[in-house]
């Protein structure tokens, strides 16, 4: 008898097709959006679980599922699984890195420039027929090349905005991080270590790029939007909660700093109702890592994880290696 697994989004077709060789599947074509209950009554009986980023796995739902052992994620981000519980539980959970660090970071330096820029702006400004005649401060924004571009939290896809801010646009590059990078990574990024209140002080335009914890939940908040630079860019393409919302909300209302790039909110898919009203914000529903080679990559990673797993007991991303030992 094959494995059971449940499939808990709507995925690509072919990665259905090559889960269905090994495992007896259960999918979600229609997308439809399971409550908690649902979808521990889904995986009653199942050993494994394809998830995004939006299932959320804890111990209540893990002590209601016993048959459970592996969870795998189609995102790098794995802020909706409860490690520790999942550990204490013999489950396994894995993520879907490297698959998208450069597009990803393609993105991030894509609303750095949309922001500084102004672009979302003036488009808004253009379509509403508002663009009667030229002006010599019309939309005028921030410059990128030769700016300095700050980055909070520096992992594979800090460096990769590291990299194209160094070496595409002339940037200096400051960066803070949990830990240090070795000195010849930091060569290869050309980017410099700084504490946090330098790296909020001297940033022209700062990129936030660390994961969610509890550590870094509102690591953005009121006082260090106040430390910046009225000039600053703030872009956010790492996840909702990093930033407080409404403290931004207003620091861009009052032009503490002169403008934002979102693609993660505070509890979205609902955004901030202030954010939604001032201008100088520009606004993405959580699509950095959305081309179609990377999210097949990803979907394809999450699925030789539950293969690698449950038939092979080879995972290839494990994110708790501890299971593997038990
Ligand atoms: C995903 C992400 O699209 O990988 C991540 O951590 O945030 C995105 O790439 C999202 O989490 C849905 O799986």
């Amino acid at each position: 008898m094959k494995p059971q697994i449940l499939i808990a989004r709507a995925i690509f077709p072919e990665v259905i097709a090559k889960l269905a060789q090994h495992f007896d599947v259960e999918s979600n074509p229609s997308d439809a959006l399971w409550t908690q209950a649902e979808l521990t009554h889904k995986l009653q009986g199942r050993q494994g679980v394809f998830t995004t980023g939006g299932e959320r796995i804890d111990a209540e739902l893990l002590a209601a599922c016993p048959d459970l052992k592996i969870c795998a994620n189609m995102a790098v981000g794995y802020n909706n699984f409860d490690i520790a519980a999942m550990t204490a539980a013999g489950v396994l959970g894995t993520n879907a890195p490297d698959v998208l660090t450069e597009t990803t970071a393609d993105f991030g330096f894509a609303l750095l420039m949309a922001t500084a820029r102004r672009m979302a702006e003036a488009e808004h400004f253009l379509r509403a027929g508002h663009w009667t005649r030229w002006r010599y401060d019309m939309f005028a924004g921030a410059d990128i090349h030769g700016a300095t571009l700050g980055i909070l939290g520096m992992g594979r896809i800090g460096q990769g905005i590291a990299r194209r801010g160094a070496m595409g646009f002339g940037m200096k590059v400051i960066y803070h991080n949990r830990s240090r990078l070795d000195a010849a990574t930091e060569a290869e990024c050309k980017a410099s270590f700084v504490g946090k209140e330098e790296l909020l002080r001297s940033a022209d335009h700062l990129v936030l790029v660390l994961p969610y914890s509890a550590s870094s939940h509102h690591a953005i908040g009121a006082a260090e939007l106040a430390q910046m630079k009225p000039t600053a860019t703030l872009v956010n393409i790492a996840r909702g909660g990093i930033v407080d919302d409404a403290a931004l909300a207003v620091a861009l209302r009052n032009k503490t700093i002169a403008a934002a790039g979102l693609d993660v909110f505070e509890g979205e898919p609902k955004v901030h109702p202030d954010l939604l009203t001032v201008p100088n914000v520009v606004l993405t529903p959580h699509i950095a890592s959305a081309t179609m080679p990377t999210r097949l990559a990803m979907a394809h990673l999450a699925a030789d994880n539950l293969i690698g797993y449950l038939i092979h007991n080879k995972p290839l991303t494990p994110l708790n290696p501890a299971v593997l030992a038990l």
